[in-house]
C-alpha cells in the first residue's frame, strides 16, 4: 500500500517494530581454508577472531534476492503486519544479482508488497546504517508510515579463495538481516543522533575493479578483476581510530553518556577493532556485541544480524538505548542512536 497522505503534525516517533535476518547453510570453517590456501586456523583466530562464516552457492544460492527476502518474512512475522501494511522497503547492499532491476523491487514482489517504493543503497559494510537513517527520517517526516530497511550481501563471490587472495578470502561470509520500522504517536521514540561520512581520498584500500581502468595507483593484474582487493593494514588503521571518534561523535550530538546506552551494535569487521573500541569507552562484553566469530564480516548485513540475535534473546527493550554503527569501502562511515 502506497500512500501519499498529507504529512501529520511533526514531530513523529519511529519504532522498530520487527527484525529477522538469513544465513545461508553452508558453513565455511578456517580448517576449510586451510585446505585451500596458505592459512591457518591460528593465524585467523588471532587476527581476527573469526572460526567460521556462512557462503552462498552461486550456482544454488541462495542469492542476495533470496537471502533479503527471507529476512524479511522474519521481521514482518516478527511485526506480526503484513507486507500491504509496507509503504517502502530499502536495501542496502553492494552485491546486487543483477545491475538491473534493484534487490528491493525484487524483494517486493517476492512478499507481495504491491506496487510500493523500493530501492537499493550502496554504501557498503555502512549501508544498513545509512538505509535505517533514511528510512527513519522519511516516517518522521510523515511521508511514510512503515518502511522495511534491508542490510544483505554475498560478497563471497568476488573473492578468490587462493593464497593470493587470502587476505580478504578469511573475512567475509554473506548473510541478510531486516527490520520494519513503523510511524508512533509517541515523539520520544526514534533516532536521538545520527551521522552520515564519506572519504574516496582512501577509496584505493578497499575496492572490487571489474574494468581495467579501475585499479587506483595499482597495475592492472587480471587475477584481480572482481574480486575485494584490500590494504587490511590500512583499513584496521582507519577503523581503530574511526569507531572511538563515531561514538563520541554520536553521544555528543545527543546529549548522552556512553554508559546510557545498552547495546552497541557494530559492524562485525575484526574482533581486535571491536574491543579497542570497547575498552576505550570501558564497557561491558554485555554492551559491545561480537558475533564474528561464527559470521565473519557479511556487510551491510553484519549490523541487523546482531539486532536479531540480541532481540530474539529477550535482550532489546522499550526504553533502551541502542547505537548501531558502521564503516566500510568508500570509506564510509556512520551511526544510528535509536531511542526505542
Ligand atoms: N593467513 C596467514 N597469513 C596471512 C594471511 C592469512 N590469511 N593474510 C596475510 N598473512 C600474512 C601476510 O602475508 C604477512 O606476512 P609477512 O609479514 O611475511 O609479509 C603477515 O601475515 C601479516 O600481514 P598483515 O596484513 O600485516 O596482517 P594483519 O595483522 O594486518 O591482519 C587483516 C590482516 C586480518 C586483514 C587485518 O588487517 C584486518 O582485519 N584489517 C581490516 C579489514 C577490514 O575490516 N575489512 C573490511 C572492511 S568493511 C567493508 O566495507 C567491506
Amino acid at each position: 500500500m502506497s500512500t501519499n497522505a498529507p504529512p501529520p503534525t511533526l514531530p513523529q516517533g519511529v519504532e522498530i517494530i520487527g527484525v529477522g535476518s538469513a544465513l545461508p547453510d553452508r558453513v565455511l570453517t578456517n580448517t576449510d581454508l586451510e585446505k585451500v590456501m596458505d592459512t591457518s586456523d591460528e593465524w585467523i583466530v588471532q587476527r581476527t577472531g573469526i572460526r567460521e562464516r556462512r557462503v552462498h552457492d552461486p550456482e544454488t544460492g541462495p542469492n542476495t534476492t533470496e537471502l533479503a527476502t527471507t529476512a524479511l518474512r522474519r521481521a514482518l512475522d516478527h511485526a506480526g503486519i503484513p507486507a500491504t501494511d509496507l509503504d517502502l522497503i530499502v536495501v542496502a547492499t553492494m552485491t546486487p544479482d543483477m545491475p538491473t532491476p534493484s534487490v528491493s523491487c525484487m524483494v517486493a514482489d517476492n512478499v507481495g508488497a504491491g506496487q510500493i517504493g523500493a530501492f537499493d543503497l550502496n554504501a557498503a559494510c555502512s549501508g544498513f546504517v545509512y538505509a535505517l537513517n533514511t528510512a527513519h527520517d522519511l516516517v518522521r517526516a510523515g511521508s511514510h508510515r512503515a518502511v522495511a530497511v534491508i542490510g544483505a550481501d554475498t560478497v563471497t563471490r568476488f573473492i578468490e579463495y587462493s593464497t593470493f587472495g587470502r587476505g580478504a578470502a578469511i573475512l567475509f561470509g554473506d548473510a541478510a538481516g531486516a527490520c520494519v520500522i513503523r510511524a508512533t504517536d509517541n515523539p520520544n521514540k526514534g533516532l536521538l543522533a545520527q551521522a552520515m561520512h564519506s572519504d574516496a581520498s582512501r577509496a584505493k584500500h578497499l575496492f572490487i575493479p571489474c574494468t581495467p581502468r579501475q585499479f587506483f595507483e595499482s597495475e592492472f593484474d587480471e587475477r584481480k578483476l572482481n574480486r575485494v582487493q584490500m590494504n587490511g593494514q590500512a583499513v584496521f588503521k582507519f577503523a581503530v581510530s574511526t569507531f572511538p571518534k563515531l561514538i563520541e561523535q554520536t553521544l555528543d550530538m545527543a546529549g548522552v553518556q556512553a554508559s546510557d546506552v545498552t547495546h552497541y551494535i557494530c559492524h562485525q569487521s575484526n574482533a581486535r577493532i571491536l574491543t579497542a573500541a570497547r575498552d576505550r569507552f570501558g564497557l561491558k562484553d554485555e554492551q559491545f556485541h561480537i558475533n564474528i566469530d561464527r559470521c565473519g564480516n557479511t556487510v551491510s548485513a553484519s549490523v541487523p544480524l546482531i539486532l536479531d540475535e540480541l532481540t530474539r534473546a529477550g535482550r532489546v527493550e522499550e526504553g533502551q538505548k541502542i547505537m548501531m554503527l558502521g564503516f566500510g569501502a568508500g570509506l564510509t562511515w556512520g551511526s544510528s542512536l535509536w531511542q526505542l
